[in-house]
């Protein structure tokens, strides 16, 4: 691979935190494999923002990442700091950022990471995030690597499942993930055709929101259902409970949980992956800090963490308008 140097950036490290989602390593890949481009050298921080107030890194040349683009889960590790949340841990941060002569950090995961980017970046050190998690949660982009992945493991989880329910004429409740929002569930809602669909942005109503759906579809020859729960709008389990109390059904609750976070990414985080670890690298390499890489659209852009960090995001409301339509209303 043909080197070319590049002004005062030398050596950046590279971090996974939060959540770990599919599309994690093609990122790390691309981080490294872009910065040797440029002449830049790259290590691997170990177990999030702990790795680097422990200063347990690992060094990452291009064939340390080969072979990963097509694995789930992080090569580095992840983890959720507290100590990084404090004072003396973020001392510690800067003190090893300065040991280990690193000229900027690469950090991968959800808004949480972001939040520490930022206060990282107040002490001086330079810092450029790539949106990682599977909720599709993160305010500032259209796109979170991971997303796709969970997404489709999801659709293909329910579709067994459908199997089984319309064989006995069964109603599945099924929670997915999605922390506090309902991206998760309203794409994977749509993409089983599910009888209904509960999101946290819209308030829960039993009796609205499932069971006059589930009346309607009786009344239209449907003999099984299917009730997508995002995690952060009600509990699968009562809703099952309130489904066998109120309309005399017999439910089966699946609860999905951390399946939706394996597996290999898709072409869709791969790619996404891959260009925002290229993305990333260019900032820092020009001398741009305290950057969020995000999508817009079919673009990859970059944003202020702190004016990412202060956006709006919510659902898409053609999408929401789509299910209401394909629910029933
Ligand atoms: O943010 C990703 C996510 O998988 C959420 O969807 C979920 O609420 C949470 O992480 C689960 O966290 P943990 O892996 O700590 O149980």
């Amino acid at each position: 691979m043909e080197e070319k140097k590049t002004g005062a950036v030398r050596r950046i490290g590279v971090l996974t935190s939060g959540g770990d989602a599919p599309g994690m390593n093609a990122a790390i890949r691309s981080v490294v494999r872009s910065a040797l481009q440029r002449g830049i050298e790259c290590v691997g921080i170990r177990r999030g923002w702990a790795g680097l107030i422990s200063g347990d890194i690992t060094p990452l040349a291009s064939a340390d990442v080969s072979r990963i683009i097509n694995r789930g889960g992080t090569i580095l590790y992840t983890a959720r700091s507290d100590q990084f949340r404090t004072e003396e841990g973020m001392l510690q941060a800067v003190a090893t950022c300065k040991l280990l002569g690193l000229d900027g950090v690469v950090a991968i995961g959800g808004d949480g990471t972001f939040r520490g980017a930022n206060a990282l970046a107040s002490y001086g050190v330079s810092v450029v995030g790539i949106p990682g998690t599977i909720d599709n949660d993160i305010v500032c982009t259209d796109y979170t690597i991971g997303f796709d992945t969970a997404a489709n493991t999801a659709v293909e989880c329910i579709d067994r499942l459908r199997d089984t329910m319309q064989s006995h004429e069964r109603c599945a409740v099924v929670e997915v993930m999605g922390r506090r929002a309902g991206y998760l569930a309203l794409a994977v809602g749509l993409a089983v055709g599910a009888t209904a669909v509960l999101v946290p942005e819209r308030p829960y109503s039993f009796e609205s929101h499932v069971a006059e759906k589930i009346r309607r579809a009786r009344l239209s020859g449907k003999t099984n259902f299917i009730i997508v729960v995002a995690e952060g709008a009600a509990s699968a389990v009562t809703v099952g409970e309130e489904i066998r109390e109120h309309l005399g059904l017999d439910p089966r609750v699946t609860i999905l949980g951390h399946i939706q976070r394996g597996g290999s990414p898709t072409v869709k985080d791969r790619v996404m992956a891959t260009r925002m670890g290229y993305e990333a690298v260019r900032l820092l390499a020009e001398g741009k800090t305290n950057r969020v890489v995000c999508a817009e659209g079919e673009s990859i852009v970059d944003r202020d963490i702190v004016e990412a960090l202060s956006m709006e995001k919510t659902l898409n409301p053609e999408e929401f308008q789509v299910m209401t339509v394909m629910t029933g209303a």
